[in-house]
């Protein structure tokens, strides 16, 4: 069932798909994600595809795709129907599959290259920890987006058991502290670094800014992998920066949507990376 401006309410559907079963496949992959990325990567974008399909239509909307990484998120998206344009400041990320760099976007997610309420999804999976101006991004996500659009954010809770990524569990300690040991064990720095391209985020952050948002409305929030029964864990502060493990918002621009743009969205500026 959709609403004129696309939103799903099917929420009986968005339960049928966040099933136990589901949650243990996406683990399981999840931990060979080092010596099996296609698995891991492959399975997720899949997986993410599904997920943003339980709030808004795919098919022939502009989908943005914020930090969309090494071409597993164009190839799912695209084929659900959506008009899939990535944007990434590591322009290396897009050849990693294969992918072609046609229709990609060199870009920070802080200052995005694209026209004002321009694209009928804004998506980010797992980026707005690499950033350090979060909160900047997420203003930029909400700029773009059409009225009546929707905004799907994702990312891991510094808190969370995933929170230092490599460096996990150390974090626990502290990000420096765990940043010093993984050198000293491996001989090399982590790939996430603390303060530099690893930034601590809360849960708690982020939906004070969403509420404190005029331009947005908070369609969901939830832990990404958990099955529906698990949902619960959102709702508690403090627990939930622990044990939600991977977080999503889901909003929707408000705002008045100008009669016919969602037909002929446009990306502009920008460099396409090549
Ligand atoms: C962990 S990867 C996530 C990739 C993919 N979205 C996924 O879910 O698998 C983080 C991505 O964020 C990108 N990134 C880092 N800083 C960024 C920024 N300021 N703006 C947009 N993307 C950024 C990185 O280049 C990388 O591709």
């Amino acid at each position: 069932m959709t609403t004129a401006d696309d939103v799903v309410t099917d929420r009986a559907a968005r339960r049928r798909f966040a099933t136990l079963g589901r949650s243990v496949a996406l683990f399981r992959a999840f931990l060979v994600e080092q010596t099996d990325p296609d698995r891991f990567y492959g399975l997720l974008a899949a997986d993410s595809v599904r997920q943003v399909s339980g709030y808004t239509a795919l098919t022939g909307r502009t989908l943005l795709d914020v930090g969309g990484g090494p071409g597993y998120f164009a190839a799912a998206f695209r084929a659900a129907g959506a008009r899939y344009v990535g944007l990434d400041p590591d322009v290396g990320d897009f050849s990693a599959v294969g992918e072609s760099v046609a229709g990609m976007l060199r870009g920070s997610g802080t200052a995005l290259p694209v026209r004002s309420a321009s694209v009928d999804i804004a998506f980010s999976s797992n980026v707005l920890e690499h950033v350090s101006e979060p909160q900047r991004m997420l203003d930029e996500m909400v700029r773009v987006t059409r009225p009546g659009g929707v905004l799907f954010v994702s990312f891991t809770p510094w808190l969370s058991p995933w929170g230092g990524h490599e460096t996990a569990p150390w974090h626990y300690l502290g990000g420096d502290r765990a940043r010093r040991r993984y050198q000293r064990r491996m001989g090399r720095p982590p790939k996430n670094r603390y303060r530099e391209t690893l930034f601590p985020v809360s849960i708690s952050d982020a939906l004070r800014w969403a509420r404190g948002n005029g331009e947005v409305e908070v369609l969901d929030a939830l832990p990404r992998y958990h099955p529906w029964w698990g949902r619960w864990v959102v709702q508690v502060p403090g627990v939930r920066e622990v044990v939600a493990w991977n977080f999503v918002l889901v909003l929707r621009r408000t705002g008045h949507e100008p009669g016919s743009l969602a037909g002929k969205t446009q990306l502009t500026g920008g460099r396409v990376a090549m």
